[in-house]
């Protein structure tokens, strides 16, 4: 090999070496908020089980309630996270996360989608992200949020952008007004079989908040 040659194949492997590690280092773009696929990322070479998972405060959901969406597990550089209805099969998210109060994250997918998404900033290494998610005004049953996470930092300390999980899925946010809805159900079963002469009587079984 030439100086030539050696100084051409030096050129190329620090613009590959360049292109592997930029991939979405300021967030996960809009076209991603439908599929939740990192595409330049290239192909998942993520070995294992996800260590990601979503959990929830509180765990059901009234319309219109505000909803403490953590994402945790093991360290993460980059995320995208979409609320679905459970039964969705259009893949449109539901649901807005608010502007978060953390640097790390920012809104995405807010442009011609019902509901909105949220993804990192940049590539700092996470261990755990917490967001406001704002439920639908009006109940539309059980939320599932879908999420694609990219590992960052321990147990590997190579930057690796191919090493991520897509499409996750927590397990569903309930709709609290369905519970209220099946639980009063049941009330009226309890009372038809107590067979009360007064109908007033009914309403010491109603649950107060419900309207
Ligand atoms: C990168 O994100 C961290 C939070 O993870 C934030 O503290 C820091 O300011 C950000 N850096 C830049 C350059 O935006």
């Amino acid at each position: 090999m030439n100086a030539a040659q050696l100084l051409s194949s030096i050129f190329y492997a620090v613009v590959l070496m360049g292109s592997l590690v930029s991939s979405y280092p300021t967030g996960a773009p809009a076209g991603a908020c439908t599929s939740l696929n990192p595409d330049s990322h290239g192909p998942s070479t993520a070995k294992g089980p996800s260590p990601y998972e979503i959990t929830f405060s509180p765990t059901t959901y009234q319309p219109g309630q505000n909803i403490k969406v953590t994402l945790s597990g093991a360290q993460f550089k980059g995320f995208l996270i979409v609320g679905r209805k459970a039964e969705d099969t259009s893949m449109t998210n539901v649901g807005f996360f608010q502007t978060p109060t953390t640097p790390a994250a920012q809104l995405q997918c807010t442009t011609g989608k019902e509901g909105n998404g949220v993804t990192h900033t940049n590539n700092t290494v996470k261990s755990s992200i917490t967001l406001d998610w704002k439920a639908p005004s009006s109940a539309v049953g059980d939320i599932v949020f879908h999420f694609t996470t990219v590992r960052g930092g321990a147990p590997s300390v190579k930057v690796n952008p191919s090493d991520y999980y897509m499409d996750q899925k927590s397990s569903p946010l309930k709709s609290a007004s369905d519970e209220v809805l099946r639980f009063e159900k049941e009330v009226d079963d309890i009372n038809v079989l107590e067979t009360s002469e007064e109908e007033d009587e009914e309403i010491v079984y109603t649950v107060p908040s419900y309207k």
